[in-house]
């Protein structure tokens, strides 16, 4: 359906408004109304159902902003850039491979800065505002960067993604998990980029919530046990082969997949199954989604392979809504420099190893003498330095040299000798990989009310508007309409409101307009099921429910009406099976 009579509704009914209206807006910011935060709870459980309780990975919190040194180490201080020029005559600001791709169609994602300097040039692209000049492309940091204490002399950052809190905490996390892998760990939270021009609405958003989860993998095992059991299912790819050969995406069967070398590893395949499974139940036609493949130039600077779950839309085409990636050891090698901490897990071997290694003997006598205070820091250097080096140098040099803070110290063989042994190894160091499905939540959220903003026609040619959302994930359950305000018939209706509540069902009372207009009301805003309240009703103890979907209608007792909505949602019964 099209975006803009979904965002129409999705305003004026409560789901969705641009935030900070009543001073004009602030582009890339957006409000979840009554009826949309419900929506975006409702996902996000069920998103748990399925990562936390089916997968079992538990879920953490850690904080929205962070200190430099931390995402230093990720690579976002350097690397979290987009490509950014600017109008020399009125200071429009465009993201360059943007202007650059809308001017001559063509993808230019991933080009260095002066390559995408040069196409301006040689195309001849000016401001699409005034025509003037665009000046030299640089890397535009997406953090929001902020100061931490009041000398303002710790530098912070907003966090771009979710995912580093897990990575810092990563040796607390490996111990809760018994240092063993493979497992993963879950985070949702708001996660806060400074988006250069953001004029695509719910799509390119200044803060917006993330749903990710981090599987810590051992590096030479990316099997999983669930494989076999879904290795038949079909997923919809758009491979890197497929996007180079200009053909459409196609199915596959996750072994297929895997067979022909698509897609890497069994885990990565596993998520793009998991998620579409995911993306199915909350209601999005499968139609409407499909699995492409990032090119090399558009990867993000930590991932290996990474596949993008995207939707089809009206106004922006095929959109980003999730991202799987391989992010390798990439984040904890990085963070192990930077924070000197030990990011491993003690792999154990299934047999014990008898290799024969070189071992240095220190004479620690004379080693403490010569190197006093910075004999620990020392050994340390040497036990993780390949003995060969070592060997070599002294032989080469007569010394090995070592530095610490300004001194340099010559380690000769009065200091230092080698012995070569056999060594009964029982397992080794590794630093784990991790497979990240990351799932962009508001993205989700406005692809599922476009997709499910339904127009049909009735036998008087008349448009019904409704949106189709699943039972299962609709902010209310199910509208009470008494036919008309009267209150023999409304204080009933206020009952069932209040005993439907009671039984953990979020239903509304609506007592305002013709019953048309209400049942109208509430179809535009999803509500599945209504419940309708005659005189008929005071004589028999039976209301009307009636399906949204289906307009079919059934009487049932007042006293079922919590049991059938409860089986309705859970899926025990359908519509039609209700009992009279
Ligand atoms: P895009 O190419 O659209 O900028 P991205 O490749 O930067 O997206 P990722 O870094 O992979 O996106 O982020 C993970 C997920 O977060 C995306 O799949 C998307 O759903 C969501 N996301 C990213 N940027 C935004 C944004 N500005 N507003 C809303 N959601 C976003
Ligand atoms: N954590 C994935 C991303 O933000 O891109």
């Amino acid at each position: 359906m099209t975006n803009n009579k979904m965002i129409s509704i999705a305003k004026k009914r409560g789901y969705l408004y641009p935030s900070f209206e009543i001073y004009s807006g602030v582009a890339g910011f957006y409000d979840y109304g009554p009826l949309g935060s419900m929506l975006k709870n409702n996902i996000l459980n069920l998103w748990r159902q399925y990562y936390t309780v089916q997968e079992g990975y538990y879920e953490i919190e850690s904080p929205t902003v962070m200190p430099k040194e931390a995402l230093k180490a990720s690579g976002h201080v350097d690397n979290f850039t987009d490509p950014m020029t600017q109008c020399h005559d009125c200071q429009q600001v465009y993201r360059a491979d943007h202007i650059i791709g809308e001017a001559i169609n063509k993808e230019v994602e991933g080009l260095p800065d002066s390559k995408l300097t040069e196409i301006i040039a040689e195309n001849n692209i000016t401001c699409t505002e005034c025509g003037g000049k665009l000046e030299d492309v640089y890397s535009y940091n997406l953090m929001f960067k902020t100061k931490i204490g009041a000398n303002g002399k710790k530098i912070g950052y907003m966090r771009p993604e979710t995912a580093q809190g897990i990575f810092i905490a990563f040796k607390r996390l490996a111990r809760f998990y018994k240092d063993k892998l493979p497992f993963g760990v879950v985070q949702i939270g708001k996660a806060y980029r400074n988006e250069l021009s953001p004029r695509q609405g719910m799509i390119r958003l200044r803060e917006f919530t993330l749903a990710e989860t981090e599987i810590f993998v051992d590096p030479t095992d990316k099997t999983t046990p669930k494989f076999d059991s879904i290795k038949n299912e079909k997923i919809k790819l758009f491979s890197q082969q497929l996007q180079e050969e200009n053909k459409e995406a196609e199915y596959f069967t996750v072994k297929e997949a895997l067979e022909q070398n698509i897609v890497p590893s069994e885990i990565l395949a596993y998520q793009i199954y998991l998620a579409k499974t995911f993306l199915t139940e909350i209601g999005l036609p499968e139609n409407k989604f499909r699995f492409r493949q990032n090119l090399p130039d558009e990867r993000a600077h930590y991932a290996l392979d990474c596949w993008d779950g995207e939707v089809e839309t009206d106004e922006y085409g095929w959109i980003e809504i999730l991202g799987i990636a391989d992010r390798t050891d990439y984040d904890l090698s990085s963070h192990i420099k930077d924070s000197k901490e030990d990011l491993t897990i003690f792999k154990e071997y299934d047999t014990v190893k008898t290799v024969t290694k070189t071992v240095p003997i220190i004479n620690n006598k004379n080693f403490g003498r010569t190197l006093k205070k910075d004999s620990t820091e020392a050994k340390e250097i040497i036990e993780n330095t390949n003995p060969e080096t070592i060997i070599n140098s002294i032989k080469e040099n007569g010394s090995y040299i070592i530095t610490i803070g300004n001194n340099n110290y010559d380690i000769d063989e009065t200091l230092i000798t080698f012995e070569t042994k056999k060594i009964e190894e029982k397992g080794e160091k590794v630093v784990p990989h991790v497979i990240e499905p990351s799932f962009g939540v508001d993205r989700i959220v406005y692809s599922l009310l476009l997709h499910s903003y339904t127009e049909d026609e009735n036998e008087d040619k008349e448009t019904r508007k409704y949106l189709r959302i699943t039972p299962q994930i609709a902010p209310v359950k199910a509208v009470i309409l008494p036919l008309v305000n009267k209150e023999e018939l409304t204080t009933i209706a206020k009952d069932i409101e209040f005993e439907t509540r009671k039984n953990n069902l979020i239903t509304m009372y609506d007592v305002s307009g013709t019953i048309g207009r209400r049942y109208a009301r509430s179809d535009e805003i999803g509500v599945p099921y209504a419940i309708t309240i005659d005189y008929d009703s005071l004589e028999d103890k039976k209301v009307t429910i009636r399906s949204r979907d289906t307009l079919k209608q059934k009487r049932i007792f007042i006293t079922e009406i919590s049991k059938v909505l409860t089986d309705l949602l859970n899926n025990n019964i359908k519509f039609e099976e209700i009992t009279e």
